[in-house]
């Protein structure tokens, strides 16, 4: 046993992240139909309990009340999403939205006179259904509508927030929408993913090309899943699928976001199998090379870990990444069962560590990390408190981690955990709560959990007791 106080450097970022169309609801201000919505209303079975986006934690009603639970939860610093649906609601484009201007004027002043950050997104998975249906991310004219969306809150909201991000998981959409079909319009087709791939890269340049015009304060950045990849085993095999499974999931947006250029070695193996998008050009490649991120967000939740293929692949079937790899359920293994996702705290180390040392030291913090459990009333006190030890401990184990990786040199300014109030979960619903605060969905009750409480005491005191015994 050999407990020590781990501290965090001085203006650490506590805090949390959600997105506007799980946390807001659709209010009053107007807003166009977004991509969940158009697939509630055509497949309402493919949500738990068929619960959709329309009311979620009801945010754009409360948030001058979440406001004050945000402060006594410890927040110095909060990530929001701009819905461009509520921009828009026209459809993503034409004129500009007063209500939803005066809603978040309102919603980021009233953070900064709270002394809250306003960490703000410009994209989470939220397409308005006019722009899917013009081809999303697969068309020039979305990316445009997009920049021009992007532009104007730049305009409206320049003086009040603080970091700006092109997207939330770039790689998840992709994935989503066009391999595994868990997000609309439900595609299963590679060659268009790499299309929406590289336009959602492109659009990410040209945004921060226009930040850079307008010489705002602040810096302007992505936020990436990333998971460290570990293979079975050192046979040369499993090695190989590794770094091919790598290639996909991690250098895929990290390297042209970050560093401005798409790795050789994905682009030799999709030329290969004749996956690269058809419509890129010199003009786009130049504009990602000269404007890259000022700042990462690093979403981390799970490890990927990985082994050789040990069956052939069909080639009838559609391409898709495991033609190289399988994934690897590795023995011993701890799980969040409620979600399916292995926890293995050390991985937020060697993220960080592959950021210090192959990303230049660039400036970021963990943008979200957390863990979703289901019937968490069982956890309830008299008093109506969920207990969640198990999410502190989480917290703890992987901070500690995370500690020590500053400790090592890596330039980690924050911690936000997802989530700050228990929000919607896409298709998941409100099946598994990840939130600080509970929400009861029946009055829309906000209660702090436990570990509400916790982070407030972390955040006063910037950083906990632990038997750092424990790190390897
Ligand atoms: C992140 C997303 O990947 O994971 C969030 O940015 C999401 O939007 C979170 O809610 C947790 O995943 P899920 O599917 O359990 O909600």
């Amino acid at each position: 046993m050999n407990k020590q106080k781990l501290n965090f450097p001085e203006e650490f970022w506590w805090g949390s992240a959600w997105s506007a169309e799980q946390a807001e609801g659709r209010g009053e201000t107007g807003k166009a139909e977004t991509v969940w919505e158009r697939w509630y209303s055509e497949q309402p079975t493919r949500f738990y309990n068929r619960v959709s986006s329309e009311i979620t934690t009801d945010h754009i009603h409360r948030y001058e009340d979440d406001i004050q639970l945000m402060k006594q939860t410890g927040h110095n610093s909060f990530r929001v999403s701009i819905s461009w649906a509520r921009m828009f609601p026209n459809g993503g484009e034409r004129a500009v939205n007063p209500a939803a201007i005066a809603f978040y004027r309102d919603l980021f002043s009233k953070m900064n006179q709270e002394g809250i950050k306003v960490f703000a997104n410009l994209y989470h998975f939220d397409m308005p259904a006019a722009m899917q249906d013009k081809g999303g991310w697969e068309s020039r004219d979305v990316v445009e509508a997009y920049v021009h969306f992007a532009t104007t809150c730049f305009d409206h909201f320049g003086d009040l927030v603080y970091h700006w991000f092109t997207s939330n998981e770039p790689l998840g959409p992709i994935l989503g929408s066009y391999l595994e079909d868990f997000h609309y319009p439900n595609i299963v087709d590679f060659k268009r993913g790499a299309q929406a791939a590289f336009f959602t890269v492109l659009a990410h340049a040209k945004i921060i090309e226009r930040f850079k015009e307008k010489k705002l304060s602040g810096k302007i950045g992505v936020i990436l899943n990333l998971s460290p990849t570990f293979p079975r085993s050192q046979n040369p095999a499993d090695v190989k699928a590794a770094e091919i499974a790598d290639l996909f999931y991690t250098r895929s947006f990290l390297d042209p976001m970050v560093k401005g250029e798409f790795p050789q070695k994905l682009v030799d193996l999709l030329r290969k199998y004749e996956q690269l998008p058809n419509d890129y050009t010199s003009e786009d490649l130049a504009c990602i090379k000269e404007n890259t991120a000022q700042i990462l967000g690093l979403n981390y939740y799970e490890p990927r870990r990985v082994k050789a293929r040990m069956s052939a692949v069909n080639e009838m079937g559609p391409f898709l990444p495991e033609w190289f790899f399988e994934n690897h359920i590795m023995p011993g293994r701890k799980m969040n069962e409620y979600r399916g996702w292995e926890i293995y705290e050390k991985g937020i180390y060697d993220l960080c560590m592959d950021i210090k040392n192959n990303y230049g030291n660039i400036e970021a913090f963990i943008s979200e990390n957390g863990m979703g459990v289901a019937n968490e009333e069982r956890f309830m006190d008299e008093a109506g408190q969920v207990i969640d030890e198990y999410r502190i401990d989480f917290i703890k184990d992987h901070l500690a981690y995370l500690w020590k990786a500053i400790q090592e040199g890596a330039n980690i300014k924050g911690y936000h955990l997802w989530t700050f109030i228990d929000c919607w979960s896409w298709i998941n619903a409100y099946k598994n709560r990840y939130g600080l605060v509970s929400l009861d969905l029946d009055t829309q009750k906000r209660t702090i959990k436990k570990s509400g409480e916790f982070y407030k005491q972390l955040s006063d005191e910037n950083g906990f007791e632990y038997d750092v015994d424990y790190l390897v």
